[in-house]
This record gives C-alpha cells, sequence and structure tokens, in this order.
C-alpha cells in the first residue's frame, strides 16, 4: 500500500506540474483540464489513509450516466457528516459535480483540523482544479489554503467562512446573522403562542466555537434577544448569556444534553423552564429530551437545518421551529460557481463581502428560511422527501 501510494504521489506530483505550466484550467488560467489524464490518479486515492470516503469512480460513470465530461477535477472537504446538512452535501455535491462533468475528490474530516489539512493537501497533490471547503475551524486552514493559491487552485468556502488566509476566491453561504436572527423571533413567537404572558425564563445555547457561523448565529439572535433581556421580558435564569458560556465544543448534542442537565438541575427545580434558543436541530432535540427527562413541560425550542427528525418533531409539536437551509441549492449555487470558473469566467459579480480577518472575500449569500408548524407545508412543497413526514 505504501508503495502504491507513493507511485500515486508521483504521479500526481507529475500531472499537477503539467497541469500549472501546460493546460491549466485552475486560478488565472481561464482554462479547462484534460480530464483523460486524471482517472488514474482519482482512482489512486482510494489508498490515502485516514479518510472517511472514497473519492468518486472517474470515466466510466460519466459515460455510464451519459453526461459529457467538461473536464476537471474537484475536490470537497467536509468537515464532518454528523448532522443532516453535511450528510446532504457528500451525496448531492457527488451527484451534481457528476452530472455536471467533473470528476471529484469528496472527504470529510469528522471535526479535526490536522485530518481536513492532509485532505485538502492530499486534493491539491492528485490535481484538483478547485477545491470546495466547509472548514472544521474557520481560522486553522490558512496555510495549506495559502498552497492551494500558489499551486494554482481555486477555493471555494461553503457554508462557512475561511479565515485569516488569502486562499480563498469566495464563500458560499446562507446568511449566519440572518439565521440567529430568524431563530430568536421565531422562539419570541413561539413564547407569544404558547407560554401566556411574560416574562419568560429561558436558557441559551450556541454552537461549535470553531466554526465561523456559530458566533455569527449568536450574534444574530442577541440583537434580537439582549433589549427584551434587559428590559426583564425573558429572564436568562442560569445567567449564562456570553457566547462562551453557551457554546458547544463540535456541536456536540451530548454535551449541549449535558449542560442543559445541569442547568436544570442547579436552577430550575421549582420553576418551569419556557424556552431555549438552539442553534441547530440536533442540539434542540438534545435540550428537549434533557426537559423531558426533568420533568419540565417542552419549551419553546428553535433549530437550524430542518432535519428530518426535526421536521418530524414539528410537526408533532415537539420541537416549535426550525431554519430551513437547503442543501441541493447550496450545493447548485457552488457547482454553478465552479462551471464560470473551469469555463474561464471567473467568479460571477457579488455585491457582499466578509472580512476575514486579511482580506474582504466575496460572498454569494442564500437566504435560510424559518419553518413552523404554520408554514412547513409551504415551505416543503418543493421538497417531496421532507413533505413526506408532515403525515396527520
Ligand atoms: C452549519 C449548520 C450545522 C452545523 C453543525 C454549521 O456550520 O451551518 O447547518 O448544523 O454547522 O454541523
Amino acid at each position: 500500500m505504501k508503495a502504491k501510494k507513493a507511485l500515486s504521489l508521483l504521479m500526481t506530483a507529475a500531472l499537477a506540474a503539467t497541469m500549472l505550466t501546460g493546460c491549466g484550467g485552475g486560478r488565472g488560467t481561464g482554462e479547462t483540464a484534460q480530464p483523460s489524464d486524471t482517472s488514474e490518479v482519482v482512482e489512486e486515492t482510494d489508498e490515502t489513509e485516514g479518510t472517511e470516503n472514497e473519492p468518486a469512480e472517474p470515466a466510466e460513470n460519466e459515460e455510464a450516466a451519459g453526461t459529457t465530461s467538461a473536464g476537471g477535477i474537484v475536490g470537497v472537504a467536509l468537515p464532518w457528516l454528523g448532522t443532516q446538512n453535511w450528510a446532504e452535501a457528500e451525496v448531492m455535491f457527488k451527484e451534481q459535480l457528476e452530472a455536471a462533468g467533473y470528476e471529484t475528490i469528496i472527504q470529510a474530516a469528522d471535526q479535526k483540523v490536522p485530518q481536513q489539512q492532509q485532505q485538502i493537501e492530499s486534493m491539491i497533490e492528485n490535481g484538483a482544479q478547485v477545491i470546495v471547503v466547509g472548514p472544521v475551524d474557520g481560522s486553522q486552514l490558512g496555510s495549506v489554503l495559502e498552497k492551494a493559491k500558489d499551486a494554482g487552485v481555486y477555493v471555494i468556502g461553503y457554508d462557512r467562512l475561511l479565515e485569516n488566509t488569502t486562499g480563498v476566491d469566495g464563500v458560499v453561504q446562507f446568511g449566519s446573522v440572518k439565521t440567529g436572527e430568524l431563530q430568536a423571533q421565531a422562539l419570541l413567537q413561539g413564547l407569544e403562542e404558547l407560554k401566556g404572558e411574560a416574562p419568560y425564563n429561558i436558557e441559551l445555547f450556541g454552537g461549535g466555537p470553531a466554526d465561523p457561523n456559530a458566533p455569527n448565529f449568536f450574534t444574530g439572535a442577541m440583537s434580537v434577544l439582549q433589549p427584551l433581556i434587559d428590559d426583564g421580558t425573558l429572564v436568562v435564569v442560569s445567567g449564562q448569556t456570553d457566547f462562551t458560556q453557551c457554546a458547544t465544543v463540535d456541536w456536540d448534542n451530548s454535551k449541549a444534553q449535558s449542560r442543559m442537565d445541569a442547568i436544570l438541575a442547579g436552577n430550575y427545580s421549582d420553576i418551569e423552564i419556557d424556552g431555549v434558543l438552539s442553534p441547530n436541530d440536533g442540539i434542540a432535540r438534545a435540550i428537549i429530551t434533557s426537559c423531558e427527562n426533568a420533568g419540565q413541560p417542552i419549551p419553546v425550542v428553535s433549530g437550524l437545518d430542518a432535519e428530518n427528525e426535526s421536521v418530524e418533531w414539528v410537526w408533532s409539536g415537539r420541537q416549535y421551529s426550525t431554519v430551513a437551509k437547503p442543501t441541493n441549492a447550496l450545493v447548485a449555487e457552488t457547482v454553478s460557481i465552479i462551471d464560470s470558473l473551469l469555463s474561464g469566467n471567473g467568479m460571477p459579480e457579488t455585491d457582499v463581502t466578509a472580512d476575514n480577518g486579511v482580506i474582504d472575500v466575496p460572498i454569494y449569500e442564500l437566504p435560510p428560511v424559518v419553518v413552523t408548524k404554520d408554514n412547513a407545508k409551504e415551505v416543503f412543497a418543493d421538497d417531496p422527501d421532507r413533505m413526506a413526514l408532515l403525515t396527520d
């Protein structure tokens, strides 16, 4: 296996050199690479150690599917597959990129920064002309992304910002501050609808602190909630209102459930909890389970991702809301940017940018949509899988 891997690296280094000097196709060349040369490279990456997902089979699949090969190898580096959106992204990138004629190297990093760095390195070595990155930690990929840039590879951030690096060409995502605002507005709406008159006892949860989305979700939510905390409409009984106190390391549902257990045991032995700000659906279900175990009435809880299980819970009234950010739309937007890059048209125009600490990164933003039982059928009208969960 080692010898095969070494051979693979030699071959891919030679190929990468050819691509950079010759037929090109990466950053700034505006040309399309020659896919016929790449099949062995992609096959050889099957031997890459420590990865979760196998790269796609090359050209034969495209022929079988009757697609034309527009050419080009696209790497997709995902942070983990622990929430439905990332698991969907893995499948949908493969489907949509192959349908568009690209060869793919798709890998997920199990929340581990070194693993993701190594995966991106190997995508560069294997001749990827574009690498799509959903970072484990937005600020820890600086040098490997600079390396991609130096090798002429385009880098697109997917769903999360890539921070502290010039090695990023653009980021495709749902508005993250807006997402937090929607979560907080839904929480307030649910409290008014289900929990009588104010004041309301609430608690606050944030996502994984390494994920640049998590502080943004929290900031957006607090822009709505803080004035009502200040005027006494909302009471955070635990007193924990800083992001650092509320964050959930690695978006780990069991850590959120333990924190909720501790908050309930320490603060709610003789009062009821009315609502909880949750940054995503997995954490929402952990919070609700904790409250049920503690014998509390179910609080109003927000969410994110419209995961199947939470769509069912919203429909049955167990979780108040979620926020839909359809993976297929985000993947389609990313693929259209890749098409533009690899057909020599550069990055599409956008008016939105985000300061990543080093440069202003072009942002391609899609709108998140809040979902409650009231509008679920409307929101999922074009999503047969989720519609099928809304059974009476
Ligand atoms: C994504 C969410 C997801 C979370 C945990 C965030 O960056 O935007 O959709 O629930 O990561 O995986």
